[in-house]
Formats: structure tokens, C-alpha cells, sequence
């Protein structure tokens, strides 16, 4: 039987719009909205993708919910997590533990710390090393990397330790933002398959990537991000086919992907 809770978003995001007051030279403001108006849910055990082109404000929208903006940002609209309302005293206290963010760049390994101590986070129980260990192991990574230095790891390596640094909690929420450029193709679709394991375990799994066809290959829905709004919110399906996607840049993006010109000229003849 199903309960009110299953139709109930882990995380929802509504009307939320992004502000940032900029001053110029002569003290002369300047207001830039690079997130307007934005509604989107993560559901339990769903993989629901973010795509959009750089700069469409993609990863505003995850530090929004990570509640990591930068000072100067506003911040208007409302976002729930769990049914509850997501405050920033209740992110400070679901960061790390329930959300956890598996960030865009991998500079955001600290250079000074090994990934043992990094993935421990001021920790150093044996229960935390032994969850630690594990989350290494989950992502083909030996006990020995936890000596490892960030300059001593490869690039697709930092990447799985930033994997394994989000899960070692096993987060309700993971926001996974472009996890995979730079990767060869084997490993970023490894790496989806990861997340999409996560997902099917029962966390709501946000990908955020500009890579249509592998959303469209993993994820369940689709919301597509065009210059700070979410144009569409489709099935993933709705990109195999082609079906049921309503605004311009999607179809425009739909075409765009790999052998969908020819089939689209293909069914005209
Ligand atoms: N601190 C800031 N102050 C002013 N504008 C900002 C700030 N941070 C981001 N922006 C602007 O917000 C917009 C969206 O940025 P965001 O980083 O979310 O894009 P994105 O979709 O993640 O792009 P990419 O695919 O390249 O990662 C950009 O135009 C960016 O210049
Ligand atoms: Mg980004």
C-alpha cells in the first residue's frame, strides 16, 4: 500500500530565485538573477538529472541546497527536505550526513590533508575508519589510498574519492554535480552506474551534467535548465523518443544528440 509519504519529494525545491547584488566602480549596484524562479523534487530511490549548458545556473541550485552560496547571494523562495522546511540551521546539520555533495571540481579535495583524514572529517573512531574503508572499497580504491596526498591522485582517482567522501554516511540526498567530465567513457559510465546504485538502494540522486545522452541513459526524469529557469520536466524516456518535450531548447537539445538528426529525417521521409 502506498502512503502519503511515497508522494512526497525528499527534497523540494520551490520558486527558488537567485540573487547577487554586484557593486561597480562609483558605488554603482548591480543586480544579477543567474536562478529565477526555479521548482524542482528529488524523489526517494529516483535518479532525476539536471541538464543544462554551462552557465545556466546548475550549480547554484546545488549550493543553494547545500546551503554553501557565496555571502553576497539572496536567496528568495522555499526548499523542504524530508517534509520539513529546509532552514539554514537544518542544512548545517544535514550536510555531510543526510545531503551530501559530490562536488564539481576536484580542488575541492583539501591539498594538505591525506584522504584517510579527509574522508574521516575530524572522526577518527575505528567505526568511522571501518565506514571509511568501505566507502574506498565501493569505488575500487585500496586501503593503502587513504595515504595518499590530492597531488598524488589521478585525476579519474579524486573523482572516486569524492564519490566514496560523499557516501561514507549513506546521505538520503545526493547531489552529484557533473561527476563526470574529463573521465573516459568506461569510467563515467561506471561512475553513473555507481550513482544509479545509490539511487536504486532508495537515496534521491540529483545529476547535475550537461551530458544529455547519459542522463538519458540513467536517469528517471529530466529537468532541463535553460539560462537560470527549468524549462522542462520530463521522463527520461521523453529524450530516447523525442515525445512529449514541449519547450525549444529541449527539442533543440533532443536534436542535437547523437543520431537524432538522421532518425528525425529519417521518419520525415
Ligand atoms: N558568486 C557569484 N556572483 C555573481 N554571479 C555568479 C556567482 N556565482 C555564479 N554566478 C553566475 O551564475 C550563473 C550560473 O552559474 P553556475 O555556476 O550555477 O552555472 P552552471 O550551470 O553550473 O555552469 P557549468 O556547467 O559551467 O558548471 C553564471 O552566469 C555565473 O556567472
Ligand atoms: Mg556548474
Amino acid at each position: 500500500m502506498q502512503t502519503a509519504q511515497d508522494h512526497q519529494p525528499l527534497l523540494a525545491v520551490e520558486d527558488l530565485t537567485i540573487r547577487f547584488l554586484q557593486y561597480g566602480r562609483g558605488l554603482r549596484r548591480r543586480e544579477l538573477a543567474p536562478l529565477q524562479h526555479v521548482t524542482l523534487g528529488a524523489d526517494r530511490g529516483q535518479m532525476t538529472a539536471v541538464v543544462g549548458a554551462s552557465g545556466s545556473g546548475k550549480s547554484l541550485l546545488a549550493h543553494a541546497v547545500m546551503g554553501i552560496l557565496p555571502y553576497n547571494a539572496q536567496v528568495l523562495g522555499r526548499m523542504y527536505f524530508d517534509g520539513g522546511p529546509l532552514d539554514a540551521q537544518r542544512i548545517e546539520a544535514l550536510r555531510g550526513r543526510e545531503i551530501a555533495l559530490i562536488p564539481q571540481g576536484v580542488s575541492w579535495l583539501d591539498p594538505l590533508m591525506n584522504v584517510g583524514r579527509q574522508l574521516q572529517n575530524g572522526d577518527r573512531s575505528p567505526q568511522r575508519k571501518a565506514l571509511c574503508t568501505k566507502a574506498l572499497q565501493r569505488y575500487g580504491l585500496s586501503e593503502e589510498t587513504q595515504k595518499l596526498y590530492p597531488f598524488q591522485l589521478s585525476g579519474g582517482m579524486a573523482r572516486r574519492v569524492l564519490m566514496a567522501s560523499a557516501v561514507v554516511e549513506a546521505p538520503r540526498l545526493i547531489i552529484a554535480d557533473e561527476p563526470t567530465p574529463g573521465l573516459p567513457a568506461v569510467t563515467a559510465r561506471r561512475v553513473l552506474s555507481h550513482l544509479r546504485q545509490l539511487s536504486q538502494e532508495g537515496a534521491a540522486v540529483l545529476l547535475i551534467t550537461h551530458d544529455l545522452e547519459l542522463a538519458a541513459q540513467t536517469a528517471d526524469r529530466i529537468a532541463v535548465m535553460y539560462e537560470g529557469t527549468i524549462v522542462e520536466q520530463v521522463e527520461a524516456e521523453a529524450f530516447q523518443t523525442g515525445e512529449g518535450l514541449s519547450h525549444p531548447y529541449s527539442q533543440a537539445l533532443f536534436d542535437a544528440m547523437p543520431g537524432h538528426d538522421g532518425f528525425l529525417k529519417l521518419k520525415g521521409r
